[in-house]
């Protein structure tokens, strides 16, 4: 794993945004898979004002979802469907068909489930993940415990996902379970970036790139990925022993 820290969010937004640039440029073909959250807005951002202004070519770019809470549809704003619909796919008009996602609302969860592991198998895997980390540690829903060798699933969601959940909805909402890629899915990413900003996550990061690899930590797996990035703010990445790997 390689750890970058920038000295600010924009700082850290503005390049992983070119990491992203650089992944569509390359393969115009790439299968992407951009996490939701407060984490990645700032990178979003840019990476769709400096895809619009260099005029990429995102006819060929495909895009699959990682999580999506069980139970909220797609017009609530709070929903992952909706915040990939607002931050990416309009802005870049995406077509529907390059779009995959996870539907929450299905009366056959783990037909969802199967379904977006042959569609996932289909195109080869993801070749670019934007990940955050929760303050328990999870990656997309792979809460503590999670089995490693997991594809997608639905998950009942660990007691912080529920409270710090909180903060997409306008008004209070019951999360009780989630749907999200599995850890093997993730892991066979060929690119990915694991996002984290701010003093909330200072010990989380620390655990889960410097602790021991355990299911207790999720995203403590990243560390054997042969190709992950971590990119931090300054702030996220205080309590990080090796101090050497500022940009
Ligand atoms: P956040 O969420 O980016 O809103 O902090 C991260 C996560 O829970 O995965």
């Amino acid at each position: 794993m390689i750890t970058r820290i920038y000295e600010d969010y924009r700082r850290l937004s503005t390049n992983t945004a070119r990491e992203m640039l650089r992944v569509v440029l390359e393969k115009p073909e790439a299968v992407l898979c951009l996490a939701t959250g407060a984490t990645p807005l700032g990178a979003y951002a840019e990476f769709v004002r400096q895809a619009k202004m260099q005029r990429i070519d995102f006819s060929g770019i495909r895009f699959v979802s990682l999580d999506e809470w069980v139970g909220i549809p797609p017009s609530n704003p709070g929903s992952c469907h909706y915040f990939l619909n607002r931050h990416l796919f309009q802005p870049l008009q995406i077509a529907p068909a390059q779009i995959y996602l996870f539907d929450g609302m299905s009366a056959d969860l783990q037909g969802v489930c199967s379904r977006m592991d042959e569609h996932l198998e289909q195109l080869g895997g993801i070749d670019f993940l934007v990940v955050g980390i929760g303050l328990n540690g999870h990656i997309g829903f792979n809460e503590p415990g999670v089995a490693f060798d997991n594809k997608a699933h639905v998950v009942d969601l660990h007691p912080i996902t529920k409270t710090t959940g909180q903060k997409y909805f306008q008004s209070e909402t019951l999360l009780n379970q989630g749907i999200t890629l599995g850890i093997r899915q993730l892991m066979d990413a060929k690119t990915v970036i694991l996002m984290a900003n701010g003093a909330k996550k200072t010990n989380i990061i620390q655990q889960a790139l410097e602790g021991t690899v355990s299911n207790a930590l999720p995203a403590s797996i990243l560390q054997s990925h042969p190709n992950c990035l971590a990119f931090l703010d300054a702030e996220a990445a205080a309590q990080l022993q090796d101090s050497s790997r500022r940009a």
